[in-house]
């Protein structure tokens, strides 16, 4: 499987992600920056000269608001935090920066009879709290413990970054290689079709002619782009089954006799065994199976009627009979498609649903002038189904 450039841009989103990860990894290993908020001058001194003398980049400040100025503009892996601060309560300082950076660790700072308030600080977030006056021990112990857990929290943080990334790309290179074999069966199919053309010259260009008519009419019908699909390709595959008639009936000019009629009529049953056994063309094959049915009972193979033929087999035999119409046969001349439009109107409820026959009329006649044309023109360069994902001109 080729890798396209979508591909190519996620793989390049992942490796980027990577490169960033290992920033943060490098960050981990320089000193730790710490911030101390304390309202006492000696506190935040004997705090910073604990913490430096063991190497940690120590920054104080006195009140809550600079505090949380500090935390937006500098990158610091904990911040401890007196309960009682200038300017406010350390509670709130602690749940604003954690609201802000959850992987930011903060530490109460509190006196002993505060104790049930540190807990409860805990409960609403903080890592951990020291007691004053502090233990030295204990004081380093909790800002260990507090930056292994920083560092827990990124790894986590960034091996999770790294594995959605991965599920990611890995998710776009499946959808790529599932179009790309949507498009190869397109691809088979357009030749299948090709084969019936070469082998019925009569109908040239007829299949994708009537496949880009009932495209068109699906759309205006409103009908969901994924059913359109199967519409459009039973349109181009309805007379596959014509492949397995002698050439003496297919190409015969005058009128089939009984018994040839009966084998002509074989079509629909011999397109629909063809095509049932492929997976994805099961729904297509009901409706190569029902192409020839009416409306009111009067077609084959089932006599059918109504809503018993699907609504694909039903849109696509007004696309089928306006350009049977339209077309040049040995025994007639081509008619316009203003004739092709009466013609329509008037078998709406015998041989077509009125339903789709109203639709088909609002339809400007100029869409199905340009469909045509287009098709004449662009057959050799251009896959029948890319119609589905074109805008039809002129449409109402
Ligand atoms: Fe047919
Ligand atoms: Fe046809």
């Amino acid at each position: 499987m080729t890798l396209n450039l979508a591909g190519l841009e996620v793989l390049i989103g992942a490796a980027v992600s990577l490169k960033t990860n290992a920033r943060a990894d490098a960050r981990l290993h320089r000193a730790a920056r710490i911030l101390v908020v304390d309202g006492e001058a000696h506190v935040r001194a004997m705090i910073g000269a604990t913490l430096e003398s063991q190497g940690y980049q120590v920054q104080t400040t006195s009140n809550g608001s600079k505090a949380i100025e500090m935390v937006e503009e500098n990158d610091f892996d904990l911040v401890l935090t007196e309960i009682v601060i200038q300017d406010g309560n350390g509670i709130a300082l602690m749940e604003r920066i954690r609201g802000q950076q959850p992987q930011l660790p903060v530490v109460m700072v509190t006196a002993i009879h505060d104790i049930s308030v540190a807990i409860d600080s805990m409960h609403r977030g903080a890592y951990d709290y020291v007691l004053k006056p502090f233990e030295r021990e204990r004081l380093l112990g909790t800002v260990q413990r507090a930056l292994e857990y920083r560092q827990t929290l990124q790894e986590n943080h960034s091996y999770q970054q790294n594995l959605e990334m991965a599920v990611r790309a890995r998710t776009e290179l499946l959808r790529q290689a599932m179009e790309d074999i949507e498009t190869s069966y397109d691809i088979t199919l357009e030749a299948l079709g090709d084969a019936l053309d070469l082998k019925d010259s009569e109908t040239e260009g007829h299949s994708k002619r009537v496949t880009a008519y009932t495209i068109a009419l699906a759309r205006a019908m409103s009908v969901a782009s994924t059913e359109i699909k199967v519409i459009a390709r039973g349109a181009f595959l309805h007379d596959i089954g014509k492949m397995a008639l002698s050439d003496e009936i297919l190409r015969k000019p005058g009128p089939l006799t009984a018994e040839e009629q009966t084998a002509m009529r074989r079509h629909c049953a011999n397109g629909y065994d063809m095509l049932r056994k492929i997976p994805f063309l099961r729904e297509v094959a009901e409706i190569v199976f029902t192409h020839q049915e009416h409306y009111d009972g009067g077609g084959y193979p089932s006599g059918l009627r109504g809503s018993e033929i699907p609504i694909g087999a039903r849109i696509f035999a007004i696309a089928d009979a306006l350009d049977a119409i339209t077309s040049e046969r040995p025994y007639r001349k081509a008619r316009s498609f203003e004739k092709a439009r009466k013609e329509i109107q008037r078998c709406s409820g015998t041989q077509f649903d009125p339903a789709v026959v109203e639709v088909f009329l609002k339809v400007p006649i100029e869409v199905w002038q340009e469909l045509r044309t287009q098709i004449g023109e662009q057959s050799k360069r251009l896959s029948t189904f890319d119609i589905v994902n074109r805008p039809i001109q002129k449409e109402k």
